[in-house]
C-alpha cells in the first residue's frame, strides 16, 4: 500500500529511535508503525485517515472516550493556576487534598488514606515495600512473601513484574525477585477439567491456601490479584472463588491487595471489581480510569488495618509527582462526568450486559469460539481448536493474531491475547456502538475460520 509522505516519515524516525514496549524493533522497523493523529469518543483515526473503533480503550483505561473538552479544560485551567507543586515537605495543593477526599468516598468502606503514584507498576510496588515495612513494624519481619497468579498482569517494575504471573516477563530481567509465589489462576476453561466452574473456583482458591501453607502462613505477607484477570486474557472468576480467597487471607493472616488497575472506575460495571465481588481489601491499587488515560495517575488505597500503622509515622517513599495537582485536577473531573452521567450505572444495568448478551448471540455456537466470558464492559472470546474437548491452538498457529488483523480490516481494535479476542471499549459506549464493535468482530471471526479451512487444507 502507498503510505502519504507524512506517515512514512514519522514511521521511519520512530523506528530509527523510538524503542516500544513489549515489541521487536525490527518487526517495527520492517512493518512501520501505524501512527494514531486523533481520538473522538471511541474511535480513533490513523496519519493515512483511516478511522477505527477503538474495542480496547486505548490500553484499558479510556472511560471517557476520546476528545473531551472538560478534561482538556480542567488540566489547563490547573496548569496556568499552579501546574505543578510537590507534596514532600509538609506541603499540599488543592486538587489532591480534594482527590483524597473523593475517593474516600468513592473507595469501598474503611479504604480512606491514598498515596500517589504515575503509573500501575508504581502503585503496585509501593503496595509492595510498604507491606514489607508494614509487617516489619508489627514485629513480624519474617512476613516477606508475597504469593500471586499465573497470568496475572500488574505491571514492569521489578517488583511488579515478579508479583506477575507471565514466564514472558520473568525470562527478562532475572524475575521474580525472591519471596514472590505464583499459582493457578481462576482459568476454569483451561484448568477446569470435568469440575463445575463452582467446583473448580474452590479449587482454585484453595491452591492458594496450599501454597500459604507450604511456605508457612508465618512467612506470607499479602496475596495480590486483579478482580478479573486482564491483561492475562479476561479470566472471569468462578462465583465461589472470591469468597473462599476471602477466607483463606483472613485465616491465615494474609494481606488481601486487589489490583482494581484495570477493573476500578466502573469497568465491571460497579465502581471496583471489589465492590462486584464482595471483595473487602486490606489495600487496592488504581491507575488507568482515573484519570480516563488522559494524564498519568494512580494511586494505592490503605484499608484500616494497614492505615493505623503507617499512619502513625513517617514512610521514605515518593516520587517527585507523587499526588501531581494537574493529573488531580482530570482525574476529580473525570469522576464528576462518569457521576454526573451516571455512566457507571448505565455500564452495570444496561450497556455492560447487553454487550454480553450480543457477544453470546453472535459467537457463542460459532465453531472457532470455545467460550465467550465477561462482566461489564470486558470481555472475551476464546479461539479454539475443538470446542468439545476445549482444545486449544497450538501456539505457533497465531489465531489470535491472524484474527486480530481480520478486524483491523474490519476497522475495530480488539486485543489479541494468545488465541484470546478481548474487548474493553469506552464505558461511553452506547448501544448502537456495542452492536458496531460485535458485527465487526463477528465478520473477523468468521473470516479467520475461512482462513484456517483453507490453510488446514
Ligand atoms: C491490573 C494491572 N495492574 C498494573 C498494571 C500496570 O500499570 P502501568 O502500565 O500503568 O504501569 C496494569 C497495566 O496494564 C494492569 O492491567
Amino acid at each position: 500500500m502507498q503510505l502519504n509522505r507524512k506517515t512514512e516519515e514519522w514511521q521511519r524516525i520512530d523506528a530509527a529511535h523510538h524503542i516500544h514496549p513489549f515489541t521487536n524493533p525490527q518487526v517495527i522497523a520492517k512493518e512501520g508503525a501505524r501512527v494514531f493523529v486523533r481520538g473522538e469518543g471511541i474511535y480513533l483515526e490513523d496519519s493515512e485517515e483511516r478511522r477505527f473503533i477503538d474495542a480496547m480503550a486505548g490500553l484499558w483505561c479510556v472511560q471517557l472516550g476520546y476528545g473531551r473538552r472538560e478534561l482538556a479544560d480542567a488540566a489547563h485551567r490547573q496548569m496556568l493556576e499552579l501546574a505543578y507543586y510537590n507534596t514532600f515537605f509538609k506541603t499540599s495543593t488543592p486538587p489532591i487534598a480534594t482527590l483524597s477526599e473523593r475517593l474516600a468516598a468513592l473507595t469501598p468502606a474503611g479504604l480512606d488514606h491514598f498515596l500517589f503514584a504515575n503509573s500501575g507498576s508504581e502503585a503496585v510496588d509501593t503496595a509492595v515495600r510498604l507491606i514489607r515495612h508494614f509487617w516489619n513494624l508489627q514485629g513480624h519481619s519474617e512476613k516477606k512473601v508475597i504469593v500471586s497468579r499465573e497470568l496475572g498482569y500488574h505491571g514492569s517494575t521489578l517488583a511488579a513484574a515478579s508479583v506477575g504471573g507471565w514466564p514472558s516477563m520473568h525470562a527478562h530481567g532475572d524475575l521474580p525477585l525472591p519471596d514472590f509465589e505464583h499459582v493457578i489462576p481462576p482459568y476454569w476453561y483451561v484448568h477446569g477439567g470435568d469440575r463445575s466452574p463452582e467446583e473448580f473456583g474452590i479449587a482454585a482458591a484453595r491452591a492458594i491456601e496450599q501454597r500459604i501453607l507450604e511456605v508457612g502462613p508465618e512467612r506470607v505477607a499479602a496475596f495480590f490479584a486483579e478482580p478479573v484477570i486482564g491483561a492475562g486474557g479476561v479470566i472471569v472468576p468462578p462465583s465461589t472463588y472470591w469468597p473462599e480467597v476471602q477466607r483463606i487471607c483472613r485465616k491465615h493472616d494474609v494481606l488481601l491487595v486487589v489490583d482494581e488497575v484495570i477493573c476500578g472506575f466502573g469497568r465491571t460495571g460497579r465502581w471496583w471489581g471489589s465492590e462486584t465481588y464482595g471483595i473487602e481489601p486490606d489495600l487496592m491499587t488504581m491507575a488507568k480510569g482515573l484519570t480516563s488515560g488522559y494524564v498519568p495517575l494512580s494511586a494505592l488505597a490503605l484499608g484500616p488495618r494497614v492505615a493505623r500503622t503507617m499512619m502513625q509515622r513517617d514512610f521514605a517513599h515518593g516520587f517527585t509527582y507523587s499526588g501531581h495537582p494537574t493529573a488531580a485536577a482530570v482525574a476529580l473531573e473525570n469522576i464528576r462526568i462518569l457521576e454526573e452521567e451516571g455512566i457507571v450505572e448505565r455500564v452495570g444495568s444496561d450497556t455492560g450486559p447487553y454487550l454480553q448478551e450480543q457477544l453470546r448471540n453472535a459467537l457463542g455456537d460459532h465453531p472457532l469460539v470455545g467460550e465467550v466470558r465477561g462482566v461489564g464492559l470486558l470481555a472475551a472470546v476464546e479461539l479454539v481448536e475443538d470446542r468439545e474437548t476445549r482444545r486449544l491452538f497450538p501456539e505457533n498457529r497465531k489465531v489470535g493474531e491472524l484474527c486480530w488483523e481480520r478486524c483491523l480490516a474490519h476497522g475495530l481494535i480488539p486485543r489479541a491475547i494468545r488465541d484470546v479476542m478481548a474487548l474493553s471499549p469506552p464505558l461511553v459506549a452506547t448501544r448502537a456502538d456495542v452492536d458496531e464493535i460485535v458485527r465487526r468482530l463477528a465478520a473477523a471471526i468468521d473470516e479467520t475460520a475461512g482462513l484456517l479451512r483453507v490453510a488446514g487444507k
